[in-house]
């Protein structure tokens, strides 16, 4: 299985922190934002990793990560995405790189307490299809929030009202190579963006979609409540452990 881990953006929700640098290179704790997500990928034992990046600084991801030895790496990738169309976009521009194999991709302002090595080893298993981890939250309109029949997940509603259920979608997600045909049907949403909730609601159309629930804490970076909560988390314990 391949990684790939997006960090383009703007990230306006966090101007002027993200006014002359990308969010992904602001620190958490003692690390900058990007090292977690990547962090996770090598913990659940994924060592072939590209990073999507783009908006500004893109040059300083090279700089900063070289081909990944810090990490144990001895080789990193890179591409880039013109613009801001989204998640579901950023992720088509893996397809070559990908080359036919499942993918595990992470939001690069998502972190983790503990790893994803078992949600990794059961896709494995699965073989085909995908696979979401959810978390309960106490805010879940800021999220894709799952409706949940039983042990399946019936639908994602992107950032609902009225969510149906007191869980998020978090940023880390198992493809099947399929992954990139369903992108090319999906159409921009009301923000302009081609949305991974739109990927994620068409393998559940098709009933190859499973879940885990992600065990320990997780936090996602992108708004000054979450990059805050996200340094004290790390602060207090650390994230990416065994
Ligand atoms: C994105 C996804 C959302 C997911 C979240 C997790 O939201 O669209 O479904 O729950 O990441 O971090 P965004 O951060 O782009 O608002």
């Amino acid at each position: 299985m391949k990684g790939v881990i997006l960090a383009g953006g703007l990230g306006t929700r966090l101007s002027p922190l993200t006014r002359v640098t990308n969010k992904h290179l602001l620190p958490i704790f003692d690390k900058p934002m990007i090292y977690y997500p990547i962090g996770a990928l090598v913990k659940a034992g994924i060592t072939d990793i590209l990073l999507v990046t783009g908006g500004n600084s893109a040059g300083d991801f090279l700089r900063l990560l070289g081909n990944g030895s810090e990490f144990g790496l001895k080789h990193f990738n890179y591409t880039y995405q013109k613009g801001e169309g989204g998640i579901a976009e950023a992720l088509s521009l893996a397809e070559h790189f990908a080359d036919g194999e499942s993918i595990a991709v992470i939001l690069g302002d998502n972190v983790i307490e503990g790893n994803v090595r078992a949600a990794k080893q059961s896709f494995d298993k699965q073989g085909r299809g995908a696979k979401i981890l959810l978390k309960r939250v106490p805010d879940p309109q800021r999220f894709g929030v799952p409706e949940l029949r039983g042990d399946k997940v019936i639908s994602i509603e992107e950032k609902p009202k009225q969510p149906k259920s007191d869980f998020a979608v978090i940023g880390i997600y198992f493809y099947d190579a399929q992954v990139f045909d369903i992108i090319k049907t999906c159409k921009p949403s009301a923000r302009g963006e081609l949305e991974i909730t739109d990927v994620n609601n068409a393998y559940i159309r098709q009933g190859t979609m499973t879940w885990d629930e992600l065990q320990g804490w997780w936090t996602d970076a992108g708004t000054f409540d979450s990059l805050l909560r996200a340094n004290n988390l790390v602060a207090e314990g650390g994230a990416n452990k065994d």
